[in-house]
C-alpha cells in the first residue's frame, strides 16, 4: 500500500507531536511512480467532500466550531495549513469530525501531500 510505504518514512508520532516537520515531500522519481494526483483533478473535491462545510472562508456563520482562519477552499489554503492536515487526517484521524475518510482517499491524500500539493 502506497500509504504505508509513506508512512513508514515519517517519524513516530510522539516524535511529531514534538518536532512537527513539514509534510514528506517525495522526490520526482518516487512520483512518477505514483498516481497523478492534483488540486484540479483531486484535492479540491477531496476537501470540498470532507473539510469545506466546516471549514470555508465564504463560512463565517456556521463552521461548526471550526477554528478561523482554517479554512481549505484553495490549494493556497491547503499549502498553508499542510503540516496540520498531514497530522490530523492522515496521523491522529481526529478530522473530519465524525470520520468516515475513504480508505482510497487518504492514500490519494498522502500522495496529494507528497506529489500534487504545489509550492
Ligand atoms: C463537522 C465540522 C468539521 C469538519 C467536516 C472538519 N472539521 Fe476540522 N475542525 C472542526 C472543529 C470543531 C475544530 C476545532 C476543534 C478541534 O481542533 O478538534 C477543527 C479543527 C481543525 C484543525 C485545527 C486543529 C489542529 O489540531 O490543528 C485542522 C487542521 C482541521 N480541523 C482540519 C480539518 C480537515 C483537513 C478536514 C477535512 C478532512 C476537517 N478538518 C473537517 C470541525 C470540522
Amino acid at each position: 500500500m502506497i500509504l504505508l510505504l509513506l508512512a513508514c518514512a515519517t517519524p513516530a508520532p510522539s516524535v511529531v507531536a514534538e518536532t512537527t516537520p513539514p509534510p514528506r515531500r517525495a522526490t520526482a522519481r518516487e512520483c512518477a511512480t505514483l498516481p497523478d494526483v492534483t488540486w484540479d483533478a483531486w484535492g479540491d473535491g477531496f476537501f470540498r467532500t470532507y473539510c469545506t462545510a466546516c471549514h470555508s472562508s465564504a463560512n463565517t456563520a456556521a463552521r461548526s466550531g471550526a477554528p478561523e482562519g482554517i479554512d481549505f477552499d484553495s490549494e493556497g489554503a491547503v499549502r498553508a495549513h499542510a503540516t496540520d492536515v498531514r497530522r490530523v487526517v492522515l496521523e491522529n484521524g481526529t478530522m473530519p469530525v465524525g470520520g468516515g475518510v475513504y480508505p482510497e482517499d487518504l492514500v490519494l491524500l498522502e500522495v496529494f501531500l507528497a506529489c500534487g500539493l504545489k509550492d
